[in-house]
C-alpha cells in the first residue's frame, strides 16, 4: 500500500490496523484522529478539545516560521483570554474562597528546556508567564506570589480574574456544596444542587493542552488551567509540573493532560507517555498503556465498582514521526487537531466505557 506523505489514514469502520510505509498503525474509532506517515511532510498541532482556535492559531504561525514554543503559546492565550471558558485564564473556576489561581508549564524541544508557574494570582496568562520563567531564569518553576512578582517585573498587569458567571458558579457550588455551614442558596432546594451535580460543575479540572510538531521535526508544548475548582487555597495540579501535565523530548515526541491533575503528579504521567512512545508504540498505545498503569496504583477509595477510577483523565501525544493520539479513562474522548490541511475534533478510545458514578470528577 503506497500513502504519500501528504495522505492520510482513517478506519472506515471501527477498529483497523493498516500497513504506513513497513509500520503497522492502529487505527481506532471511526472518527479517530489521522495517523501521519512521517515528520517532514509538513507542521501538526494537537490539543485537548477546548482547542480547536489554539490549533488554528499555533499552525498559522508555524507556517511563518514562528518558533514552535511561541506558536502553541499564542494558541492558548486566545483560551485563556476567553472568559466564556471556565477551565483556564480569565473566566477560570475559582478556588473554595473565590480566588482565581492558575497553574501552567511550557517545554520546548529543540533546547530541551522548560518553564513553569503555580498557584499565580491576578496574570490571566499564565502560559505567557511560564515561557518567561524558562528564558529569562535559570529555574523552572516559579509559584504564588514569586510567580506573581516575577510576571509584574515583566509588565504583566494585575487584573480580576473572576468574572461574573464565574462568580455565580462558585457561589452556587458554595450555597449547594454543604448543609452544615450557614450559606444557603436563595431557593434552598434540591432542584438547585441537582442543577449543579446536572452541569457537571462539582468539580472540574478542565484545562487546555497544546503540543506540535514542525516540518522540521521540532516539538513543543503548553498546558494551562485554573485548576481543580473549589480547590484548597494553594493547591497546584500537574499542569505546571514538567512530567506530570507536559513533557517534551526532541528525539521523541510530546505529551500532555487535562483531568485529575493528582494521578499525573503520583504517576510522572506525560512523561511515561513519551517514554513509551520511545519504545516504539503510538501515541493511542502508549496513552492506554499509562492510564492502565494509573488505575493500577489508584488508592481503593477512588475506585467504584469493577475497580474503574471514578475520575476523568486525558492524554494527547504526537509522535516525532508524525503519529498522533490518545485515550480517556472513562468513555471516548476528544482531542483536537491541525494537520495544515484539517482543523477538527476527533474521538479518542477510553479505557473504560462510561457509567454514571456519584461523585465522578470531570475531565
Ligand atoms: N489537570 C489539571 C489539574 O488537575 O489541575
Amino acid at each position: 500500500m503506497s500513502i504519500s506523505r501528504r495522505e492520510f489514514v482513517y478506519s472506515a469502520a471501527g477498529v483497523a490496523a493498516v500497513g504506513l510505509g513497513g509500520k503497522m498503525a492502529t487505527l481506532g474509532a471511526q472518527d479517530s484522529p489521522p495517523e501521519k506517515t512521517d515528520a517532514t511532510g509538513g507542521p501538526l498541532v494537537i490539543s485537548s478539545a477546548n482547542g480547536l482556535a489554539a490549533c488554528r492559531k499555533a499552525m498559522e504561525m508555524i507556517r511563518n516560521g514562528s518558533d514552535p514554543l511561541d506558536a502553541v503559546v499564542a494558541g492558548v492565550n486566545l483560551v485563556e483570554d476567553d472568559p466564556a471558558d471556565h477551565s483556564v485564564g480569565l473566566g477560570g473556576l475559582p478556588n473554595e474562597d473565590g480566588v482565581v489561581e492558575l497553574d501552567a508549564s511550557v517545554m520546548h524541544g529543540p533546547t530541551h528546556k522548560a518553564g513553569g508557574v503555580a498557584a499565580l494570582r491576578n496574570i490571566r496568562n499564565p502560559s505567557r508567564v511560564a515561557m518567561l520563567v524558562m528564558q529569562r531564569t535559570d529555574h523552572v518553576l516559579l509559584v504564588g506570589d514569586g510567580a506573581l512578582q516575577f510576571a509584574k517585573a515583566h509588565g504583566f498587569k494585575e487584573e480580576e480574574l473572576l468574572t461574573d458567571e464565574a462568580r455565580r458558579i462558585w457561589l452556587e457550588w458554595k450555597e449547594n456544596h454543604s448543609d452544615r455551614d450557614d450559606w444557603v442558596y436563595p431557593e434552598a432546594s434540591e432542584e438547585a444542587a441537582h442543577r449543579l451535580r446536572d452541569a457537571g460543575l462539582e468539580f472540574t479540572y478542565g484545562t487546555i493542552n497544546c503540543c506540535c510538531l514542525t516540518a522540521a521535526g521540532d516539538l513543543a508544548g503548553v498546558t494551562t488551567t485554573s485548576g481543580l475548582s473549589y480547590k484548597i487555597p494553594g493547591r497546584v495540579g500537574d499542569s505546571p509540573i514538567i512530567g506530570a501535565g507536559l513533557y517534551v523530548d526532541n528525539d521523541i515526541g510530546a505529551a500532555g493532560s487535562t483531568g485529575r491533575g493528582e494521578a499525573n503528579l503520583l504517576n510522572c504521567a506525560s512523561f511515561m507517555v513519551v517514554e513509551f512512545m520511545r519504545q516504539g508504540r503510538t501515541p493511542e498505545e502508549a496513552a492506554l498503556a499509562v492510564l492502565r498503569r494509573i488505575t493500577a496504583k489508584c488508592e481503593k477509595r477512588l475506585l467504584v465498582g469493577d475497580g474503574r477510577p471514578n475520575f476523568g483523565l486525558t492524554f494527547y501525544a504526537v509522535r516525532k514521526d508524525g503519529l498522533i493520539g490518545g485515550a480517556s479513562m472513562r468513555g471516548e474522548g476528544k482531542m483536537a487537531y491541525h494537520d495544515g490541511t484539517t482543523c477538527r475534533q476527533v474521538t479518542i478510545p477510553g479505557l473504560f466505557p462510561v457509567r454514571p458514578e456519584k461523585h465522578a470528577q470531570g475531565q
